[in-house]
């Protein structure tokens, strides 16, 4: 065996070989299958992005057809799973909520399907279709409303937004809404993603990998970097102020949020699109604050950083959570919404592990005691 250095966080280690996702991070390029994102946005929907990232090819119209009504007639979610969203503890975050959901819905699939290890997930489309109605279902009954029966006829986002809201948002909005999925249904082997295929490299099912890449994007670090571009524009409140208030931060040696990418050393061709789709609909809405606010935080702060020689940014998450508010979603769906987009892309690589498998078992860097006598617990 070839022996590998250390490297902490895994930074540069090829984990496995995939040919789902490719980042060009120097020249801000980012490909599904070989397609550019953002033709993908342009030309597919987040249905036929899905059907991609699980088949490898994009669908001729027969086979979308047959896809689409698969994953529509998937949509809708049983009372018992009702029942546990509306029961969950109410102070509990939805990802916490979203992660037990998809465990229970294991439960409601195929017997035959579920204990096979090998279980195609092709066949069980309810993680992707569902988790939206999971997440709209939870906003409902936390805002004390009742619950909307998913739409056939409506695209996937589109009906991801007349679930939550009751009532059929505009051909722009829903467009805009499908596509926030498609940017967000894949990025190579990022935390959730490595965990979704550690868990599958086990041949454990689909839904636990879920589950636990679910959990992964939980975390701070993760998921949730959207929310807290918008705290910083809450904070900022006025575009009068936000030269100043990025100036002390940068002063106090503290992040601006929504800047800077491990990868990509270019502006983040995600949030070029989510760019555009922020001042689209703020012009609509006639609510043009958050793009000003944020289009003043990236001016000063590229100028500052430039003067350092460090030309840093804007990522996917600078611009997207300014949009989800002008869709009237709240700041706690933010990464759910993330997990409902990254479903097929979990999928994939769950798809991708089990194609070629060798179970994950890394080694540790053991810096802890040689070998030490035990002293009994009465003279310890
Ligand atoms: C994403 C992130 C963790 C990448 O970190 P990284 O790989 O260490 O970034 P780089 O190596 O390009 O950073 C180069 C320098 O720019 C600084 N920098 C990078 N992003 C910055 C930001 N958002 N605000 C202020 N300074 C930043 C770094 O501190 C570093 O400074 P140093 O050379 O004095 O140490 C980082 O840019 C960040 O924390 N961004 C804000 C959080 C965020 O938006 N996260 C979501 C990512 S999708």
């Amino acid at each position: 065996m070839a022996s590998v250095e250390y490297a902490k966080g895994l930074e540069g280690v090829i984990a496995a070989e995939s040919s789902i996702c490719r980042i060009d991070g120097e020249n801000g390029k980012l490909y599904y299958m070989g397609y550019p994102i953002r033709e993908l946005v342009k030309t597919c929907s987040f249905e036929e992005v899905t059907y991609l990232l699980l088949y490898g090819e994009l669908p001729n119209a027969a086979q979308f057809e047959a896809f689409k009504k698969k994953m529509r007639g998937s949509r809708g979610i049983s009372e018992p799973i009702k029942a546990m969203i509306r029961d969950f503890p109410k102070e509990s975050h939805p990802m916490e909520l979203l992660q037990a959901v998809v465990s229970y819905l294991s439960g409601y699939v195929e017997h035959r399907i579920q204990h096979d290890a090998h279980c195609n997930c092709r066949n069980t489309l309810h993680q992707v279709s569902q988790l939206a109605t999971v997440v709209a279902a939870l906003h409902r009954f936390r805002s004390g409303l009742d619950y909307v029966e998913p739409r056939e006829d409506l695209s996937h986002g589109a009906n991801f937004l007349y679930m939550l809201r009751g009532e059929e948002p505009t051909e722009l909005e829903g467009k805009i809404m499908d596509d926030c999925f498609t940017l967000h249904a894949e990025h190579s082997f990022n935390a959730s993603t490595f965990t979704a295929r550690v868990v599958a490299s086990t041949l454990s099912t689909c839904y636990c990998s879920i589950s636990a890449a679910i959990g992964a994007l939980y975390g701070s670090l993760h998921g949730g970097a959207n929310e807290k571009v918008m705290d910083m524009v809450d904070e900022v409140g006025d575009v009068a102020k936000a030269e100043e208030w990025v100036n002390a931060t940068l002063d106090a040696k503290k992040k601006i949020m929504g800047m800077g990418h491990r990868v990509y050393k270019a502006k983040d061709p995600r949030a070029i699109v989510m760019e555009d789709y922020l001042q689209q609909l703020g012009e609509l809405k006639g609510e043009t604050k958050y793009y000003d606010i944020l289009k003043k935080i990236e001016t000063v702060f590229r100028n500052r950083m430039e003067e350092k020689g460090k030309p840093i940014h804007p990522n996917v998450d600078f611009f997207s959570g300014a949009v989800y508010r002008l869709l009237g979603i709240p700041t706690v769906l933010f990464t759910p919404i993330f997990a409902i987009a990254r479903a097929p892309g979990w999928l994939a690589h769950i798809l991708e592990q089990r194609s070629d498998n060798r179970i994950f078992r890394p080694k540790a860097l053991y810096v802890g005691h040689q070998e030490r006598p035990i002293t009994p617990i009465t003279q310890r």
